[in-house]
């Protein structure tokens, strides 16, 4: 049997996990594409933002990756595409875990990746 006193701290440790964040993350099909599709393309929006953002650390001649997964790599447009419901958990809409700060970008370019990947990242 468990104290009193233990399970406290278990429901303490509960309580300051759901206020660090660890909430879950809002998947790419709670966000339609619009009706009128995208006006965003690899050219003009997701290649910038990705080398700007994600590649620092996820590219394939990055040095120094700081322990971002070698399979994880956001180079071309197929790569996107195949991991676009990752990037999406990750870093659009309201999702903040990447990158891992602290220059984040701001909230208008995240809605902007929400919208590229929910259509499909063309
Ligand atoms: C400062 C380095 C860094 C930057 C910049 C960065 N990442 Fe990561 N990324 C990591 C590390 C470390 C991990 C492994 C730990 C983890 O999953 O949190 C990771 C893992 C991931 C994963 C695989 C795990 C999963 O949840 O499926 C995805 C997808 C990802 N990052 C997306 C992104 C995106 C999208 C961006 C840009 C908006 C980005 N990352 C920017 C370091 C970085």
């Amino acid at each position: 049997m468990l104290h009193d006193k233990c399970i406290i701290h278990i429901v303490a440790a509960l309580a300051i996990a759901a206020l660090a964040g660890c909430q879950p993350d809002t998947p790419i099909e709670s966000y339609p594409c619009p009706t009128n599709g995208t006006s965003l393309t690899y050219a003009s929006f997701g290649q910038d933002f990705m080398a700007r953002h994600c590649q620092t650390c996820h590219g394939q001649s990055t040095k120094d990756r700081k322990g971002a997964p070698a399979s994880f790599d956001f180079a071309t447009p197929e790569a996107i595409q195949q991991h676009k419901a990752r990037i999406f958990a990750r870093a659009a809409a309201d999702n903040v875990t990447m990158p891992p700060g602290p220059d984040d970008p701001p909230e208008a370019e995240r809605m902007k990746l929400a919208e590229w990947l929910a259509c499909g990242a063309p």
